[in-house]
């Protein structure tokens, strides 16, 4: 692989769509950086895919990015956090490229979450792939050993998303299910984190079944805030990070779909160009 020297946009990646709510929390905060989003739509849901595939699909698509010139990518998606950014950061940066970053969205959510909960039951509502895999209780109990975790998967919230269901009456049965679930498995639960990047996109149906006094968390806003930071502690990446503030959008599926549903997402029309993984 031949990687750029130059300086390139900040990469943000997805399975989906989901990662759109990442990029729009990133790009409100620091919005004069150049960006380039990629969802690999045609593969997509990882959420029930093996640890296996989904760091190789994850994999792929940051090479993808560093082929494209990004220095810094960030992974908008919690199951390809939770399941291959420990062994990009680890295994494969080293031998790619020491100099390129990779980051999750996992990480600054649990670094937030101790200062939202009042009481230290915290819900998680995320893919089957990140509730198995522990990566939120893993984290969290590291920062904030007194937090209770409880997480509940969600398997048809990123179809309900990605199929532009999210408002159809069909979306509520499955949202008031898994509402119920959590509650059930605490009751005390009085912050929950929305651990999939896909789930913003619910967020009207799962006000309508939550009780008013637990507090719902996206994780836009927080993983802006951490890349803010760590852009400030880290100069070197900073300057590899061009500025013009606009946004390049890529998929694996058909272009003129994705900004179909990218308009549910942005409210706003994109350019949209199809790419390959080989
Ligand atoms: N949006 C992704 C996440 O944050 C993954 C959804 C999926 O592809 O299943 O987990």
């Amino acid at each position: 692989m031949r990687l750029p020297l130059n300086p390139g946009p900040i990469g943000v990646f997805d399975s989906g769509y989901g990662g759109l709510t990442i990029l729009h929390g990133i790009r409100q905060l620091l919005p004069d950086y150049n960006y380039i989003y990629l969802g690999d739509n045609a593969r997509a849901p990882y959420g029930t895919r093996s640890f296996d595939v989904v760091y190789q699909f994850t994999r792929q698509a940051v090479i993808k990015l560093f082929e494209m010139g990004c220095h810094l990518v960030i992974l908008g998606c919690n199951t390809a956090s939770a399941k291959a950014l420990r062994s990009i950061q680890q295994r494969d940066l080293p031998e790619l490229d020491p100099s390129r970053r990779v980051l999750g969205v996992i990480r600054p959510t649990a670094e937030v979450i101790g200062h939202l909960t009042r009481n230290n039951h915290v819900g998680l509502f995320a893919t089957e792939g990140t509730v198995k895999s522990h990566s939120y209780d893993l984290e969290i109990s590291k920062l904030w050993p007194d937090i209770k975790v409880s997480g509940v998967a969600c398997p048809f919230w990123v179809p309900l998303v990605e199929y532009n269901e999210a408002d159809s009456p069909g979306a509520d049965y499955f949202v008031k299910k898994r509402i119920d679930e959590l509650m059930h498995k605490d009751a005390d639960i009085d912050t929950i984190i929305l651990g999939c990047t896909h789930y913003p996109l619910l967020m009207p149906k799962i006000l309508k079944y939550v009780n008013p006094n637990v507090r719902i968390v996206p994780q836009g806003e927080y993983v802006a805030d951490s890349l803010k930071d760590y852009l400030q502690r880290h100069p070197d990446i900073e300057k590899a990070c061009t500025k013009g503030g606009n946004c390049n959008y890529y998929t694996t599926e058909n272009p003129d779909k994705f900004k179909e549903s990218a308009r549910i997402f942005l409210h706003e029309d994109v350019h949209v160009s199809h790419v390959d993984f080989e």
